[in-house]
Parts: structure tokens; sequence; C-alpha cells
């Protein structure tokens, strides 16, 4: 199998470079999600992952891209290939996988969208490990041994950097980027439900300004 290239290595670096927080966004309503993504973008946030979990996340993705043009939009939670090539075709900047299966890996090394995968354990990181990846969603991290277990990765791993996400919160995200392989940390607390069905936009806005000012970024 071929190996990660320079520029999907780079690309994801430099995405996750770029902001602390990765909010992980689902839109149950189509019309959300240009103001909600907007709101996160005028508090600050500048990378966001927005899920195929609903039917709308592929025209989310889309309508994001057109009206955010200086945001990093990625796609989340794709599991299978269909899934791929449905978020490339809607112009997903990057993808992220909860986990990793051999036919994804070996996909996203031709893709257009480099991918950012998911792993919770060793084994899993070492089949991304093998091919280049130095970069992971560490998912689910709460559940999967949370910061101990970034801690304990630094040692066979010491050129891993993860993005964790899986019950992170506001109150812990400054605990887990703390550590020396976290740059970003992802999480949904920064569209909670309650501001989304309301469209309270301005305080989705502060509230992702708030998040990023407790971390002094
Ligand atoms: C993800 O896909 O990264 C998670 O569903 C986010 O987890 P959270 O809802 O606990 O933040």
């Amino acid at each position: 199998m071929s190996q990660l290239s320079d520029f999907h290595r780079e690309r994801i670096r430099a995405i996750l470079d770029v902001s602390v927080l990765m909010p992980v966004i689902t839109i149950k309503h189509p019309d959300e999600a240009v103001p909600l993504c907007q709101a996160l973008f005028d508090g600050g946030i500048r990378v966001m992952e927005i899920t195929l979990r609903t039917e709308h996340g592929a025209k989310a993705i889309k309508d994001v891209r057109a009206a955010l043009p200086d945001a990093w939009v990625g796609a989340g939670t794709v599991t299978c290939l269909a899934q791929y090539r449905q978020a490339e075709a809607a112009g997903a900047q990057f993808i992220i996988t909860p986990g990793i299966t051999e036919s994804l890996l070996e996909f996203s090394l031709t893709s257009e969208a480099p991918l950012l995968p998911g792993i919770s354990t060793a084994s899993e990181l070492m089949l991304g490990y093998c091919l280049g990846y130095r970069e992971f969603k560490f998912f689910p991290a709460d559940v999967a041994g949370g910061i101990p277990a970034l801690k304990a990765f630094r040692g066979p791993f010491p050129d891993v950097t993860f993005c964790p996400t899986g019950g992170i919160r506001r109150d812990t995200a400054g605990d887990y980027l703390v550590l020396s392989n976290v740059q970003t940390v992802g999480g949904s607390w920064l569209t909670p439900e309650e501001l989304v069905t309301n469209k309270d936009w301005a305080g989705i806005e502060c509230l992702a300004a708030a998040s990023l000012s407790d971390l002094s970024c």
C-alpha cells in the first residue's frame, strides 16, 4: 500500500494548528447550518466539523463553504467510502472518521480531502501510523481513557498528535489542551441543542468566544 502524501499530512497539521477548538456540528434543520456556523465563526472559531449523522450534513457543508470562505469546513462521522465521496463532492476540506477501517485508510491516501482518522487503541493507531499518519482523532476520548490514555500514548508514539473528542466539555477542554500531544479538542458542547433550537445565534457566538477566552486564545 502507498503512503500518506506530504500534502495531506501538512494540510491536516495546518488545520489543527488553526484552532484549539473544533465544534462537532450536527444539522437537524437545513436552514440552521449557515447562521449557526456564522455565529461560531464570529465567536472566533475557524475550523468546523459538520457531521453526516443527518440527511442535511452534505448540503450543510456545501452551504457553509460558500458562506464562510475563510473557515475550514470538514465532514465528520464519515463511516464508509460512499460518505467519504459524498463529503468530498460537497466540498469538505477534510474528513474525520470516528474509527478506522482498512478501506477508508486506503481510499484516503489518494483522496482529494485529507483524513483525520479516529482511533481509541494503540492497535488502531498503528494501522494509520504505518501509512504515515501522525495526527489522529482520539474517540470517544472520555470513556476510552481520557487524559491518562493520552499521556500513555506519548511513550510509544512520541511524534503523534491528537484531537480528542467525545465527552469533553468547556470545563475540561483546557485539561486536555495542556497535554503536549494534544493540539485541538472537539465536541458538541459548542452547539447546545437549546441554543440551536431557539436560533440563539448571539448565544452561540458568546459561547464560542467565551470558550476560546477560557483557553486564552
Ligand atoms: C464526535 O463525533 O466527535 C462526538 O460525538 C463528540 O462528542 P460529544 O458530543 O460528547 O462532544
